[in-house]
């Protein structure tokens, strides 16, 4: 059933399996002022580490521009709707990745920057905040990945003209 589920759908599916609440959704919403006060140190943090490894550094080419692209990305976390509108959004943030060529381990080796800083600021709002900030932390990783898995099946079944065949491919079952 799984593998029926596709695109904005994924996201949809998610959210029910994490039981996001439209309660946790409003603690969320309510921080977002806090969340752009925050981003400017989150970038610095961000850069500060991708631009100290070699291997990621070749990929950061405008650091002014992808600091205001993150720094929106972060604020976007706190704002309370994650529809499908959001769901497309987050899947072609995660395209843009599969098409520059990043391997998905730097995304999500960079994730406890993340966290770091937007449990910080959740926490403002409470435990339960925090735990609804996971929760769509968790929902955007998954989404980001989900966008790597989706390019390859997609390549996979054009070049085995199978759906079924690509999936068997990818666990290596073929
Ligand atoms: C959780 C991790 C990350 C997030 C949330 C993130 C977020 C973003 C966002 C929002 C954009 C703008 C996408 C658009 O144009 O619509 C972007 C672009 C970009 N990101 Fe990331 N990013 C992450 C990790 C990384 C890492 C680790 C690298 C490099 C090592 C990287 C390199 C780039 C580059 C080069 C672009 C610009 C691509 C282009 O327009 O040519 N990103 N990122």
């Amino acid at each position: 059933m799984s593998w029926a589920v596709k695109d904005t759908a994924v996201v949809r599916e998610l959210r029910e399996l994490m039981n996001l609440t439209p309660a946790e959704c409003a603690l969320l919403a309510g921080l977002q002022e806090d969340a752009k006060a925050v981003a400017p140190a989150l970038v610095e943090d961000f850069y500060g580490r991708l631009l100290s490894h070699e291997a990621a550094k070749e990929f950061i080419t405008d650091q002014k521009r992808l600091g205001g692209t993150l720094a929106n990305w972060f604020v976007e976390l706190f704002g309370g709707n994650y529809d499908d509108a959001y769901a497309q959004k987050r899947l072609n943030i995660g395209m843009v990745h599969v098409k520059i060529g990043l391997p998905v381990r730097y995304p999500l080796a960079m994730v406890d920057v993340i966290s770091m800083h937007g449990e910080r600021v959740a926490s403002k709002n409470g435990e339960e905040a925090v735990k609804a900030f996971r929760k769509v932390l968790a929902l955007d990783v998954a989404t980001f990945n989900q966008a790597y898995e989706s390019n390859q099946l997609h390549h996979l079944t054009e070049l085995t003209g199978s759906e079924r065949l690509a999936r068997r491919v990818l666990t290596g079952l073929a």
